[in-house]
């Protein structure tokens, strides 16, 4: 056991059901089972450089936020203390406030800091730690791409709302007869358009991991219309890698350096011209990312919570919390960061996919 009294909690980067969760289950913890007190730091790291921005949090501050979507802490995905970015009269300034975040945390009498955040924040976390800040880390993603533990909270909620959502879809599809592309989150994996595109029944399912023609993803569409299905379905993560020639179409609409958001629209684009359909696109965004967590995001938002701060107390600073063989266990920071877990595109999943005959426009 460590002689700890004091401990904060922030959480950084976009947000994710379940993260009120885990704050919830971190502050009752250290309150209930350790007799700790518990300061809650606003927007990411922010509440360290500017500490007017901290308050103490009590039982009474996390009463009936287990069900609330977002953070009762705000976060920032724009606050990295080591080239924290302002600007003002159109000049942009770049400075390094990490010496400040140490000050302030020590000047607080914080023993240690619990990071809630995914890759990007978590290794803010580490470089803190690494310039004498306690840190423990709690991992979150609704992308589930973190490769340290199986399963990350939010990513459960996001794949209910994404199913929802194409269950939705279908029957406006099969009453007009036409293409639907959804557009999924998922920046650098397909887990959730994989998944969603399964459990709501996607006839073409086209992710970041599986390079696709859209010729034949067309030649396809032909064939269930021969079939006599009518329509098409296509769950599409937002972060697939688009032919050369429709990339550059993307990058004229969306511009040089465009938000993720919008390649549903090249592909729905070039479908309608090639096959002769209607085609249209539904681009979920961020009611992915809100909303009140499923029953598997409190729990296991819970869990980690909970496990962050039993962390604290054994002393396992420069750790973080993951999930293991449905387990809780503790991983290194440095180890779980900069590793992201991608769709397998030989695995069960996809080749499950494949039987049923779900099209990757691969084959
Ligand atoms: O990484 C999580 C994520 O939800 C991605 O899937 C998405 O591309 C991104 O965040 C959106 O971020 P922002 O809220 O900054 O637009």
């Amino acid at each position: 056991m460590t002689d700890v009294r004091k401990v904060g909690i922030c959480t950084g980067g976009g947000d994710c059901p379940g993260l009120n969760a885990v704050i919830r289950a971190a502050v009752k913890t250290a309150i209930i089972k350790y007799r700790w007190e518990v300061i809650g730091i606003r927007d990411g790291f922010d509440g360290l450089i500017w500490p007017e921005k901290t308050r103490p949090l009590q039982l009474a501050d996390v009463s009936g936020i287990l069900p609330r979507g977002g953070t009762i802490l705000g976060t920032t995905n724009r606050g990295n203390p080591f080239a924290y970015k302002r600007s003002s009269d159109g000049i942009e300034t770049v400075r390094d406030f990490s010496p400040d975040v140490i000050r302030n945390a020590k000047a607080m009498g914080l023993d240690c800091l619990i990071v809630i955040g995914g890759d990007g924040t978590q290794k803010i976390a580490l470089d803190l730690f690494h310039k004498g800040l306690n840190v423990v880390g709690v991992p979150k993603t609704i992308d589930n791409d973190l490769s340290a533990t199986e399963v990350s909270f939010g990513f459960d909620t996001a794949l209910h709302t994404a199913t929802d959502a194409i269950d939705r879809i279908h029957t406006t599809a099969e009453s007009h007869h036409r293409v639907m592309v959804i557009e999924l989150m998922g920046r650098d994996a397909g887990w959730i358009a994989l998944h969603a595109g399964i459990a709501g029944g996607a006839h073409v399912i086209l992710i970041p991991e599986i390079a696709f023609d859209l010729d034949r993803v067309c030649d396809f569409i032909q064939q269930r219309n021969i079939f006599g299905k009518r329509f098409t379905i296509i769950s599409l993560a937002e972060g697939v890698k688009l032919p050369e020639e429709l990339e550059r179409s993307y990058v004229e609409k969306y511009g040089a350096s465009p938000q993720l958001a919008g390649k549903g629209n090249v592909i729905a684009d070039y479908i309608a011209a090639k096959s002769n359909k209607e085609a249209r696109v539904t681009v979920l965004g961020h009611v992915q990312r809100g909303g009140s967590p499923t029953a598997h995001d409190r729990v296991l938002s819970t869990r980690f919570g909970s496990a962050a701060v039993d962390l604290i107390a054994e002393g396992g600073f420069g750790k973080m919390v993951a999930l293991r063989q449905d387990s809780v266990k503790y991983v290194d920071i440095g180890e779980a960061i900069g590793q992201l877990k991608v769709v397998d595109p030989k695995g069960e999943l996809v080749r499950t996919a494949k039987s049923i005959g779900i099209h990757f426009g691969d084959e």
